[in-house]
């Protein structure tokens, strides 16, 4: 299995944008991660539809929509008209789960859970055949540049497990805090999917910054 590296634009050069995608893009990313944040779910504010509709005209790499909202499905319809990829949305605000990632799918985007740190991986058993993406917070989420938890490999082990009894081909991805120091951890404990704002965005040279992250994602123990 290889890994995919899909950066962050929370930690984007807003005034630059279009060179920072490119960049990105020159440098290998696999997808490009859009935090939405609604400032209540969150206490931050981020952007919603116009910017990946903005960010949509500026790649053709796939657009990972990580909804940190209330009430998520309000936004379903204008983000995949707006060409979002991945519609990601997290477990604690949405009690119809099924019936979520069933919409989300229907508008042919892929279809993803996000669990925050505190939140078991077995929310998720009885959707996670369903699932194309399955998100595992390794901050608590709204804010770019935070410190990786922990324990977080060891949820990550349990979430691979679940996957793997399950049969399901989600992708495994985690976010937060993901940089050289602990990329190599949770890549081991089984995530492929690596969420990376602030050590892409303040390394000297992003573009390899990608490529060294990748490099870290070798064998598996
Ligand atoms: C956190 C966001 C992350 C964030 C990651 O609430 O979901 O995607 O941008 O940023 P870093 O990699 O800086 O922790
Ligand atoms: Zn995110």
């Amino acid at each position: 299995m290889s890994c995919r590296i899909a950066p962050s634009i929370l930690s984007a050069d807003f005034g630059h944008l279009a060179d920072d995608v490119a960049r990105l893009e020159a440098g290998g990313a696999d997808w490009i991660h859009v935090d939405v944040m609604d400032g209540r779910f969150v206490p931050n504010l981020s952007f919603g539809a116009i910017v990946i509709e903005t960010v949509r005209k500026l790649t053709k790499l796939p657009l990972d929509v990580h909804l940190m909202v209330v009430e998520p499905e309000g936004y379903f319809d204008s983000f995949a008209k707006a060409g979002a990829n991945n519609l990601t949305i997290h477990a604690e605000v949405a009690p119809h789960l099924h019936r979520q990632l069933a919409r989300i799918r229907e508008l042919g985007c892929g279809a993803g859970v996000a669990l925050n740190p505190s939140t078991p991986v077995e929310t998720v058993r009885e959707v996670a055949a369903e699932l194309d993406v399955l998100l595992i917070m390794t901050v608590n989420p709204g804010f770019g540049g935070q410190s990786f938890i922990a324990t977080s490999p060891d949820k990550v082990r349990r979430a691979r497990a679940l996957l793997t009894e399950t049969k399901s081909r989600a992708a495994l991805e985690v976010d937060g805090g993901i940089n050289r120091e602990t990329i190599a951890q949770v890549w081991r404990a089984g995530a492929d999917t690596f969420v990376a704002g602030n050590a892409v965005f303040a390394a000297a040279d992003p573009r390899a910054e990608i490529g060294a992250l990748r490099a870290l994602c070798t064998e598996r123990a």
